[in-house]
């Protein structure tokens, strides 16, 4: 990471494009929208056009999801053969067509499950192995500390926490405060992430709980600026907001 800030994985969002734009705006890890292992593994044309990187947006995380223990080491050894720094994988996506094959979010559901891809996923690469998480399925199943560490046990180098539960979407309000535990009880490096907007939250959610690293998603959408203006606000107190000008050198470059 060039910084404490990343740009989180967005389906149909975080393409090479944004993602050269969110580096260029001062984000200091980029990620790919998540990738299928399933289409990966199966060397699907449309899939691996997903995994294409440019050097300028380096360091780059490819994110992929799946259930199948042997398509996603396979489909993780792909990712790191083609440069790319950083294999992430999906434990928190709800999406109806992701979870119902077992992926995503579902896996927080199955530590047993969890353990075995990851344990084969981290034999099979030799880039770093970072895993994005949820608060749990529901707040019947809230286990991310206990996923959390089983991660940990796996060899991850990293975990984020997007502190909402998968039965929650996007409602709701992001429970900074488990961010908190989270660092407080793993060894490896946490990323916080969920509901910031503006600069000084992403200054308040690291100060707040500690956490290595900041993830910044539908903000950056329609505020690229906004890794920049953290990274200004930090150094000197203050921000600049980007002009029509700016705004026009971004769209037509
Ligand atoms: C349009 C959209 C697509 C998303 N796609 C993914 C994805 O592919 N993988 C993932 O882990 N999270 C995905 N997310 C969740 C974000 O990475 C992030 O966790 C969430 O938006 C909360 O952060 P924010 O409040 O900064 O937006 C997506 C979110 C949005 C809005």
């Amino acid at each position: 990471m060039r910084n404490w800030l990343v740009m989180a994985p967005m389906s149909g969002k975080t393409n090479l494009a944004f993602r050269l734009i969110a580096r260029e705006m001062g984000a200091g890890l980029v990620s790919t929208e998540m990738i299928s292992a399933a289409g990966l593994s199966r060397g699907q044309a449309k899939t691996y056009s997903y995994v294409a990187t440019h050097p300028d947006e380096r360091p780059v995380a490819a994110q992929l999801f799946g259930s199948e223990t042997d398509a996603m080491a396979v489909s993780a050894r792909i990712i790191a053969d083609k440069g790319i720094d950083v294999v992430d994988i999906n434990m928190g996506c709800p999406a109806k067509k992701v979870v119902k094959t077992g992926s995503g979010a579902a896996l927080m559901r199955d530590p047993q499950k969890t353990a075995k891809i990851l344990t084969a996923v981290r034999r099979s690469i030799p880039v770093p192995l970072t895993v994005k998480i949820r608060a749990g399925w529901s707040p019947q199943e809230a286990n991310a500390l206990e996923i959390a560490r089983v991660i940990e046990g796996c060899g991850a180098d990293g975990i984020s926490i997007h502190p909402r539960f998968a039965s929650q979407g996007f409602c709701g309000k992001a429970d900074w405060t488990l961010i908190r535990r989270m660092k407080e009880t793993l060894k490896i490096p946490v990323i916080g992430n969920g509901d910031v907007d503006a600069p000084s939250l992403a200054l308040q959610m690291r100060s707040e709980t500690k956490c290595d690293g900041v993830m910044i998603g539908r903000a950056a959408l329609s505020n690229p600026w906004i890794f920049k203006q953290t990274l200004e606000l930090e150094q000197r107190g203050n921000f600049a907001i980007p002009g029509l000008h700016d705004r026009q050198r971004l769209i037509f470059s």
